[in-house]
This record gives C-alpha cells, structure tokens and sequence, in this order.
C-alpha cells in the first residue's frame, strides 16, 4: 500500500469484531515499528501487548472501577480553550450522532462509556509505557518521552493497517493505571502512557461510520522564504 494511501486509511476504530490476531501478527506490528526515531536514539517505550484471558479481567476491572476518578500517570489538561474545545466537542457528537444516541441520554451515554473500558471490543491492546527513572529525571517531566511513544504509536497505527487492522490510540485504557500494574504484574515505576487497542473492524457498527475533520493545510501551514 502506498504511504499516504496508509495515512488516510487509518481512522480511530471504536467497534471491533471479537476474532483473535495472531501474536505473530502483533510481533510483526510492534517490532516492526521499532525503528522510529526517538531523542538521542533513547527508545524510552516498552510495551505490554495484552490479549486473551489477561484482557478480559482488565476490561473488567476497568468496569469495576469506573465510578472512581480517573488517575493517568501522564495527566492530560481539562481545560480545552477554543479552537481545540470545538474539535474535541465535534469528535464525541460525531460519534454519538452515528450511534443515534441522544446528548441527553445518559443511560446510553453510559452503556457506550462501559464499552470504551471492554476496548470497543477490541481482542488486543498494545500498552505503551516509560520508566519513571528516565521521565521524572532531574526532579522534572521529560516531555520528550511522550512524543517518542506518539511517534512509535503511529508507526504502530499504520502498520497495523497495512496488516487489515484497525486501531485506535486512546487514553480510556490507561485511566486506571494501578488497576493495569496490578493485572499484568508491573512495578510502579512503568508508567502507562497509551494504550492502542487492536483488532479487525466492526463495519457494521455504526461508530465507525464517522470520520474525524481535519484543518486544511492553508489554515495551518505556511511558507517562508
Ligand atoms: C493521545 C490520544 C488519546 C486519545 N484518547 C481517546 C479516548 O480515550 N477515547 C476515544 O474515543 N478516542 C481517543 N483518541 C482518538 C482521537 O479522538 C482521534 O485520534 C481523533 O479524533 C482523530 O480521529 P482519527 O484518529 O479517526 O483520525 C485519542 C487520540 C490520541 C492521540
């Protein structure tokens, strides 16, 4: 497949069909984009990729943990000042104006929150994580390490693609952090940075009908000369 073909195939996919992916597929994928380049070659990521039976009791234990706050080791701002409120308002309408879900209902907005925490029914989840000993160095945040593991994400993304999966990059699978350490066995020092949800795509369900907006290039590009 052509690159830029790849890049615009690629779309967050919120419904998966529960069939397993083979781990040498998952193998392929992860060691695949390992060659992505990272500040001073540092390659902070490592990953846990997740499927069967250990899956199931995390998606579980998310749903048993939902109505407690929300405690992501890589904080993300509540505060969303336009133009970024918009889009980020016109991601979740769009999904739930496909799904026929009313703003206003709640019990459904519910049910469709629950089936973020089963990974959309997603039979993987790749989870990307740092060491604290390198992110909290010198009493501080080394931001770097968030953008080497969204450069590595989309490499993840796009071959995963080409593999005829779908993905979605989420923080919904890493808001419970401890609950995820706990499950798979890690230190505290492993923090959780994303977690990447894989699988064949339910396209009969209509979540994944939409598709996000993108500024145009003149709106956010310019050249100098
Ligand atoms: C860091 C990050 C976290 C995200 N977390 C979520 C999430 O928790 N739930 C969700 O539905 N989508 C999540 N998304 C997906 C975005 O909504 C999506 O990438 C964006 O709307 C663009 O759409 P596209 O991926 O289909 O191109 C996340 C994306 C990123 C990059």
């Amino acid at each position: 497949m052509d690159l830029l073909d790849t890049i615009n195939k690629r779309h967050s996919v919120r419904a998966f069909k529960p069939d397993p992916i083979p781990q040498d597929t998952l193998k392929k994928i992860v060691e695949g984009a390992l060659r992505a380049p990272s500040a001073s070659n540092s390659q902070p990521w490592e990953f846990a990729i997740v499927s069967g039976a250990r899956l199931d009791e995390i998606k579980q234990a998310f749903i048993d943990n939902s109505t407690k706050m929300p405690n992501l080791d890589v904080p993300i701002s509540l505060q969303y000042p336009e133009p970024w409120k918009s889009r980020r308002q016109a991601v979740m309408a769009g999904v739930l104006e496909k799904l026929g879900v009313a703003r206003d209902d709640k019990q459904k907005r519910m049910e469709w929150q629950q089936f973020g925490f089963r990974l959309w029914g997603a039979p993987s989840c790749i989870y990307i994580m740092i060491d604290s000993e390198f992110h909290h160095a010198d009493n501080g945040t080394n931001i770097w390490n968030i953008f080497d593991c969204g450069l590595i994400a989309q490499n993840i993304m796009l071959l995963a693609t080409e593999h005829g999966l779908g993905t979605i990059p989420a923080l919904m699978p890493v808001l419970y952090p401890d609950v995820l350490r706990s499950a798979l066995g890690l230190p505290p020092s492993k923090l959780m940075v994303m977690g990447i949800p894989i699988g064949y795509e339910d396209d009969k369900n209509p979540a994944n009908k939409f598709r996000s907006s993108r500024e145009p290039f003149e709106k956010v590009a310019r050249f100098y000369t």
